[in-house]
Formats: C-alpha cells, structure tokens, sequence
C-alpha cells in the first residue's frame, strides 16, 4: 500500500508520509511559467493540460507522498452559476449572494458538466503518478465556500454571514444544505475519476460563533462524509477545521473523518492525544517556519517527527505553504521527514 494510504488507515510505518497544503502554487518557478500561459485562474484550474502539470511539479521535485489535486475551492461557486473572478494581488471577487432572490439563481444543473475538466485532470495524475505516490481530491467544506459566496471576497471580518446566521438562519441553512449536496457530488465524481483520498478544506472554522459551529461546521461535514462514504466506504477523509481549538476532538468523534489536519495554533500532541481512537492526526509545522527555514526549521520539524513517534501521522504544514517561501526549503523539510 502507498504510504499515505498506510498512515490514514491507522498503520505506523517506519516514517511518516509528507505532503504540503499548497505545494503548487505561485513560489514554485515552473508554477509561475505556466500559470503565465492562462490569465483567467478559473480557466486555468479547468485547463486539464496544465492543472495535470501543475500538479505533478511539487511531485518531481520534492518527492511528496502525495499529490494534491490542482484546482480551488471556489469552482464549486462557480460551476453554481455564480460569477468568480480572482484579482491579481487582491484575491477571489464573487457577486456576493445576501438574500432568498440571489441564492435561487444558484442551481447545481450544470455542475458535472462545468467541473467534467477536473475529472479529466483526476485520471491524467492517477495515469502519470509514480505508483508509490496518492492522489489527494479536495473541496472546500460549506462554512469555508460560503464565506467567499456571502462575503464576496476573503481576508473579512464575516460580519455578512454572521449576521445573516442569526438574523435569517433558514436562509443560511438553505445555502448551506445546497453546498453539502453540490460538495458531496463533486467529491464523489473526483472518487470515481480515481482521487484515493478526499479533503475538506474549513480554512474559516475558526470564525464561526461557538453556539453555531454544530450548525456551520460539524453537521454539513458529516453529511459530506456520510454521502460520500456510501459511494466510496473506505476512501480516506481528511478534515482542515482550522482555527477551531477546542472544537477539534467533537469535529473529529462527530463527523466522521478519518484524518484531521491540525493547524501550528494547535498543539499537535496534546491535539492527537484528544482524538478518536483511529482517527489519525495530520500537520503542523508553522508555513512561515518553512519560509524562514534554516536551523529553526530543522529542529521543529524533528520535534514534530519526535512527538509523533509510534503514532499514525501525516506530516504537513498547519496551512498552506506562503509565496515567497524559498523551493529549497520545501527540499530540506522532505529529506529530513524522509530520514536523509
Ligand atoms: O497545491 C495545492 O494545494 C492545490 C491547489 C489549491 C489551490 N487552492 C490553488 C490556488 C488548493 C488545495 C486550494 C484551496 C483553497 N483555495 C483554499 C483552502 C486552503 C487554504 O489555503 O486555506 C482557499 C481558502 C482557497 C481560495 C483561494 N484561492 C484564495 C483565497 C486565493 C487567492 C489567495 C492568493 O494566494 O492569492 C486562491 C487562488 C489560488 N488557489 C492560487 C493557487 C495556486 C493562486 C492563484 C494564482 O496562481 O494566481
């Protein structure tokens, strides 16, 4: 078995797999080559050809255990029908949808059809991956999508979707209920297409109110997990609730995931420590740890590898790897995770 597969199953192998959330993007040169050829981010994401690349180049030159499928959270707004853009140097822009009359303009009609190219791109890195390398499908989960859909940009105080959570909560409910179905189809059509581990992404758990995170969070990611486990028993989850603290080991009992991706705000021990017997832990190396490298970086990520001994585990980072985060870093931070 794949040594990813091993890890999320429970099994302990001689080191654990490593991967990075965003191990493509914009601080790799061979990303910023092609990402020149497709100015619109959505066409490049749904451009098979590239997003195949784009994929396997953190692959080849690092090693990774395992390959993130290249594409974004934000296409499942838009395969909704609602318009996406994303502004060099600004972030996503999305006419945000606030009221009963916009979230009826939304239909999941042709959501197979619009998202048909990331499935094309799911069977072109199973075929090209070497066979001791897993490749990992991905959404957003619908608290975290439905910030962007409500917001209309990130990087926000939330002050739409929290007063829209209190002030009209079968409105949010109904938003939230079309993004479990549309998440749940996407992720199963990824199964099908050959992704042999599926995550979630809640990059925003961490904003919800407390008295809402059952509503917001736990219960629409175990009816994901529930839906696609019916189609797929025994593909591995992955959940991100980050930011959620406290939250972790109910997110972890009541949802259903197999894997929780633990943030560098949490402790990674005492976190693991607190979850489910055979739900593995995940993480969680601070991103700007990699950025700064060196010394420092060699010996957290020890520490980390140190703490996690005779556990199963995923090493990763407790987000996404910055910018301007230099390759050779990310080269280290492998060899040393690999024992070399
Ligand atoms: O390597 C990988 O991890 C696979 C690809 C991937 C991307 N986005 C590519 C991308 C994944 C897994 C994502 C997930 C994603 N997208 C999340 C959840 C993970 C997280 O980071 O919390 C979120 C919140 C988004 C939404 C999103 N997409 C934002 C906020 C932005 C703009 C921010 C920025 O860095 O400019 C994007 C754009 C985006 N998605 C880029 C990449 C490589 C940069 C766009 C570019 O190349 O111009």
């Amino acid at each position: 078995m794949k040594p990813l597969l091993k890890s999320l199953h429970g099994q302990v192998p001689d080191r654990p797999p490593i991967w990075l959330m965003r191990q493509a993007g914009r601080y790799l040169p061979e990303y910023r080559a092609l990402r020149a050829r497709a100015p619109n981010f959505i066409d490049f994401c749904l451009n098979p050809e590239l997003a195949v690349e784009v994929t396997l180049q953190p692959v080849r030159r690092f090693g990774m255990d395992g390959a993130i499928l290249f594409a974004d959270i934000l296409l499942v707004p838009h395969a909704l029908g609602q318009t996406v853009s994303f502004v060099a140097g600004e972030g996503p822009r999305l006419e945000p949808i606030r009221d009963a009359a916009e979230l009826a303009g939304l239909s999941d009609d042709k959501l197979p059809a619009t998202l048909a190219p990331v499935m094309e791109t799911v069977r072109g890195v199973r075929a090209a991956l070497p066979p001791d390398v897993a490749l990992i499908g991905f959404a957003g989960a619908p608290w975290t999508v439905a910030t962007y859909m409500i917001e209309g940009k990130g990087r926000t105080e939330y002050e739409n979707c929290r007063r829209m959570m209190w002030s009209e909560p079968a409105l949010f409910r109904t938003l939230i209920d079309r993004l479990v179905d549309a998440t749940a189809s996407y992720l199963i059509l990824q199964a099908d297409a050959g992704a042999e581990v599926l995550k979630l992404f809640d990059s925003w758990a961490g904003a919800v109110p407390a008295p809402l995170f059952d509503m917001a969070v736990i219960q629409p990611t175990a009816s994901i997990v529930r839906a696609v486990k019916a189609r797929h028993p025994k593909i591995p989850i992955i959940g991100l609730p980050r930011g959620a603290g406290g939250h972790i080991a109910r997110y972890a009992r009541e949802t259903g995931v197999d894997a929780v991706a633990i943030d560098h705000m949490t402790d990674l021990a005492a976190a693991a420590a607190a979850l489910p017997k055979g739900v593995v832990a995940q993480g969680n190396l601070d991103p700007m740890l990699l950025m700064v490298g060196g010394a420092a970086m060699e010996a957290e990520a020890r520490r980390t590898l140190d703490s996690m001994k005779g556990r199963p585990f995923v090493f990763n980072l407790g987000h996404g790897v910055l910018q301007h985060t230099p390759p050779e870093h990310v080269a280290r931070l492998v060899d040393i995770v690999k024992g070399r």
